[in-house]
């Protein structure tokens, strides 16, 4: 996997690609947070469990908690250290997940295979997003959810952190878009992250958007 970058559609794209993902998670402990991300936890708590998928998992957060809930989880990243980091949080927990390495760019989740697909911070400019999430769309069961958290492009001049390139920023729009024609949008909006800093509290802007099948 080392060096396979995303694919680019005629022109070079500025994306990291799966070495440079590695050197990161290689760098330190946990890049992310142990636990999961508020805003997907809140949201999948409402959900009743049964297979789920988290594409672009990293360090695993979010599927490691939804095994934690009951989920038959899978996370995939294209980062092998990344994946690597999840499976030993989940041996050390005692967690059952399935972990695949591979690239979004080309992976197609098994169509209607999953009762939630789960996007976090998946940083790839449109032209790549959207075809992913149109496949992530179609591996959703009738019945089952799709959850997606990024990094708002509202937040390049009104939030805390995130990238700042506003390529690979979302609007809801963009996403409900991308989905639309196979789920149903429950909500798309762009909502407050509450950041807590050595420098004080810090708001971050992000895209939540919710369908279902
Ligand atoms: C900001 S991290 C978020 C990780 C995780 N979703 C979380 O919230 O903790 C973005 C992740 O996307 C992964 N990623 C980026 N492009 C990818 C691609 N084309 N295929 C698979 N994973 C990719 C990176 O390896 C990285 O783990």
């Amino acid at each position: 996997m080392s060096g396979s970058g995303p694919k680019s559609s005629g022109h070079m794209l500025n994306v990291m690609d799966a070495s440079s993902w590695d050197d990161r998670y290689r760098d330190a402990d946990l890049v992310w947070s142990a636990g999961p991300n508020a805003f997907v936890a809140e949201i999948c708590a409402g959900f009743e469990p049964g297979r789920s998928i988290d594409l672009a998992a990293g360090e695993g957060r979010n599927a490691l908690w939804l095994a934690e809930q009951g989920w038959d989880s899978t996370a995939v990243d294209f980062s092998a250290v990344a994946i690597d980091k999840a499976r030993a949080i989940a041996e050390r927990r005692g967690i059952e997940i399935t972990t695949e390495v591979a690239d979004l760019t080309t992976y197609e989740p098994t169509p209607g295979g999953y009762d939630l697909v789960v996007v976090a911070y998946l940083q790839l400019p449109d032209e790549q997003l959207t075809p992913i999430l149109r496949r992530a769309a179609a591996a959703i069961a009738p019945g089952g959810h799709f959850v997606l958290v990024n990094h708002d492009l509202d937040n390049l001049e009104h939030g805390y952190g995130g990238p700042p390139r506003a390529e690979v920023l979302t609007t809801p729009e963009q996403v409900a878009a991308a989905v639309g024609d196979t789920l149903t949008v429950e909500r798309a909006e762009t909502v407050d992250r509450h950041v807590t800093t050595d420098d004080g509290d810090r708001v971050a802007r992000d895209t939540i958007v919710v369908a279902t099948a």
